[in-house]
């Protein structure tokens, strides 16, 4: 009795705690005959990694990679990701999130006419975009006319640069959870972060400013848009990036990796087959991690995600797994 007066209340909840841990511990043990597992690789004991919408289908090759990315550390590292759906949100209370061009096609500024045609446009080419069954091949020209369209009806709509703030504080366009920790931590680390977006970029610079900040390690590749000297849209600048032709985009950016090619490691993450080609122009590529969102026409696809990508998301509107692997490279 001496000795536990003097026990604080403290200690006593956490030896409380602890006990009662031991204790379904021994249940366990005792109930199963066996003794618990000990956890002692890295994927075993990162919490984020056991959660049932994590998916892996080569845990040893997982295991091996972020050995690798820790050993090698944050001198070697650089992200690559895409951003409609990726760093951006996809749903929030079972209703879907603005991509980049649902922000300007959901305005207010559009016109019901205009409205209509994007719509309709939408409904055609989305299911193709993210049919299972189809090839990349065989969706590439239909990306092409639903980008071409799309971007003339928008052009149609006689945005000023201007309306583009409004456009974004009127959407629910928003970013995945913990993204501001992510961009912020990166920042602050001095590790390089490609945004690789067939979205548009003067849009996701807005969201990403209104939601969070644009910090200087960060560099953008998308669809910019034109404006002429009175601040009035007329086209869109440089070479098209669709869904699927990032590749292309990649190699013409090789410039931007040539600059990084000491950072042999790359984290790359996308909700696209299209994304996994994001990094085709990294020189001495070493070790690259692909964590892939599969946020949409799971059951179809989940197969393939799990063939293409180290880690699969499912229905994941957080940062929480990238930022814990961030979180021991770092
Ligand atoms: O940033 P990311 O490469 O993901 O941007 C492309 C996304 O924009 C596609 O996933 C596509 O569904 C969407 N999109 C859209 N409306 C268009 C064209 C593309 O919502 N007119
Ligand atoms: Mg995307």
């Amino acid at each position: 009795m001496a000795r536990t007066s003097g026990w604080n209340t403290t200690a006593a909840i956490v030896t409380g705690a602890a006990c009662a841990l031991a204790g379904a511990a021994l249940a366990g043990y005792l109930l199963s005959g066996r003794r618990p597992k000990k956890r002692t690789k890295i994927i075993e004991m990162m919490d984020e990694l056991q959660k049932e919408n994590v998916h892996i289908r080569d845990p040893e090759r997982v295991e091996k990679l972020l050995c690798q990315l820790i050993q090698d550390g944050k001198s070697k590292l650089q992200i690559i990701t895409d951003f409609d759906m990726t760093l951006s949100r996809f749903s929030i209370n079972g209703k879907r999130c603005a991509t980049c061009h649902n922000v300007l096609e959901n305005s207010s500024l559009v016109p019901e006419s205009k409205k209509q045609i994007l719509d309709e446009l939408r409904d055609t080419y989305y299911p193709i975009e993210i049919n299972a069954k189809m090839t990349i091949e065989e969706k590439i020209p239909f990306m092409m006319e639903w980008w071409t369209k799309a971007q003339s009806a928008i052009v149609a709509c006689n945005f000023r640069r201007e309306d583009l703030t409004r456009a974004v504080r009127e959407s629910n366009a928003m970013l995945r959870d913990g993204c501001d920790w992510q961009f912020h931590t990166l920042h602050e680390h001095s590790v390089p972060m490609l945004i690789f977006s067939a979205g548009i970029g003067d849009i996701l610079e807005e969201i990403i400013k209104q939601h969070s900040q644009m910090y200087a390690n960060m560099r953008v590749v998308s669809n910019y848009m034109d404006f002429n000297h009175d601040g009035m849209l007329v086209g869109f600048k440089g070479d098209l990036v669709h869904t699927y032709n990032k590749n292309e985009g990649a190699l013409r950016n090789s410039d931007y990796f040539t600059t990084l090619k000491e950072r042999r490691n790359i984290i790359l993450m996308g909700d696209s087959m299209g994304d996994l080609r994001m990094a085709d122009g990294v020189p001495n590529m070493q070790h690259i991690l692909k964590i892939g969102f599969l946020n949409d026409n799971i059951e179809e696809r989940l197969e393939k995600y799990k063939e293409a990508y180290d880690i699969v998301l499912v229905s994941d509107d957080t940062m929480d797994v990238p930022n814990a692997i961030m979180k021991k490279i770092l």
